[in-house]
């Protein structure tokens, strides 16, 4: 299949028009928005779904969002939506944030994969609503990753992964977030945050007086134990690297633990990478370095650039500076955590 790659800078009617074309007619396209690059179809069209799922590999038990362009769209996909709800919603969307809600029938059950919810998230990205908009369809759309690799936050990305299995790109440059919406539970008396991302869990209790976050959110699961989230289950971002995550009491005790490790993987021929911060740098010497920048919002915006870099540099083993898991701390743990198939190493005991 030919793919088309619009450039939204230098070619933004064109690229809209033929995307809204391909949606409305029951096609994929691949579009920006400010968390990570989405893969879209008519959510309301069973076929076009099917092959979301066909083309990244995904298996069939794990539901879609709904992505919406205007607030009160939301009631024609939720069938509930508490007075706590509504505030949430009103505060966050559009933005990094889905909502979870009880549905519809009209939503179809490949999108919810049979849940009794759906995911609804209304884009802080204008384009991204646009093509909403002038699709006249509501879209349903994963992160434009195949299944298991880790999320698009730049076209080439979206390029390496879809090229030729999808008729439209539209490229939107970086996602200025990078990490994929806040999923959130809104069903209850209090917002559960199933998978934390831009909205942190202290900016929900702000609007809604509390918040818990899922147990899931950085344990792996028992095998078989039921989850709210099926996405949860999965390894999920995983790069072809062994990653490797570290904490300890300071940043020094974690860069002597890391050091150790990687001259002993050196030692074995392996080629090791560490993630760090600009500030930890020089606590690594000569040794190879990815510098995720100078906050976690700056980490989280680079994260799953670096894990692709990885992979693509033939990296065998990443080692990560453990990050406190507060604000955008839990996201950004929450991702390298499945990367790391959910292991840790504690500084102190390793040294
Ligand atoms: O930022 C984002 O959310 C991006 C952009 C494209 O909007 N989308 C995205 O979709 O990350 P995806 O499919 O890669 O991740 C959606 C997550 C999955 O973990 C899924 O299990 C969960 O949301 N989810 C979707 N609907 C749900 C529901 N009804 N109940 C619980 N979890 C749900
Ligand atoms: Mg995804």
């Amino acid at each position: 299949m030919e793919t088309k790659i619009f450039d939204l800078a230098t070619e933004y009617e064109a690229g809209m028009r033929e995307a809204a074309r391909e949606i409305s007619r029951g096609g994929l396209v691949v579009f920006p928005t400010e968390t990570v690059y989405g893969i879209g179809a008519d959510a309301m069209n069973p076929a076009a779904v099917a092959e979301i799922f066909a083309v990244k590999g995904r298996p069939s038990d794990n539901p879609l969002i709904v992505h919406i362009c205007e607030p009160g769209q939301a009631g024609e996909l939720a069938r509930e939506i508490s007075p706590m709800a509504r505030r949430v919603m009103e505060a966050f969307m559009p933005g990094p944030f889905t909502a979870v809600l009880k549905c519809r029938d009209c939503v179809p059950a490949c999108v919810t994969a049979g849940l009794d919810s759906v995911g609804i998230r209304m884009p802080g990205a204008a384009h991204a609503r646009e093509l909403i908009r002038r699709s006249g369809k509501f879209i349903a759309a994963p992160s434009a990753n195949l299944s298991g690799k880790p999320s698009p936050t730049r076209v080439q990305h979206v390029i390496d992964d879809f090229a030729g299995k999808v008729p439209v790109i539209l490229n939107g440059g970086e996602a200025a977030v990078g990490l994929e919406s806040t999923v959130c539970d809104l069903t209850g008396d209090i917002p559960l945050v199933l998978r934390p991302g831009g909205v942190t869990p202290e900016m929900i209790r702000e609007v809604a007086g509390d918040v818990r976050v899922a147990r899931a959110v950085l344990e792996g699961l028992p095998e078989g134990e039921k989850v709210a989230s099926p996405g949860m289950k999965y390894k999920h971002y995983a790069p072809r690297a062994r990653v490797v995550v570290v904490d300890g009491e300071c940043a020094k005790a974690i860069a002597i633990c890391v050091n150790s490790m990687y001259d002993r993987e050196e030692n074995k021929g392996k080629k090791s990478l560490i993630f760090c911060t600009d500030e930890h740098r020089p606590l690594y010497g000569g040794r190879r370095t990815y510098s995720l920048g100078r906050d976690l919002g700056e980490e989280a915006h680079r994260l799953f650039d670096a894990l692709r870099q990885a992979d693509k540099d033939r990296t065998d083993t990443i080692f990560f500076e453990a990050v406190e898991p507060r604000g955008m701390g839990l996201a950004v743990m929450n991702r390298i955590i499945r990367a790391a198939g959910f292991q840790i190493v504690h500084a102190a005991e390793e040294g």
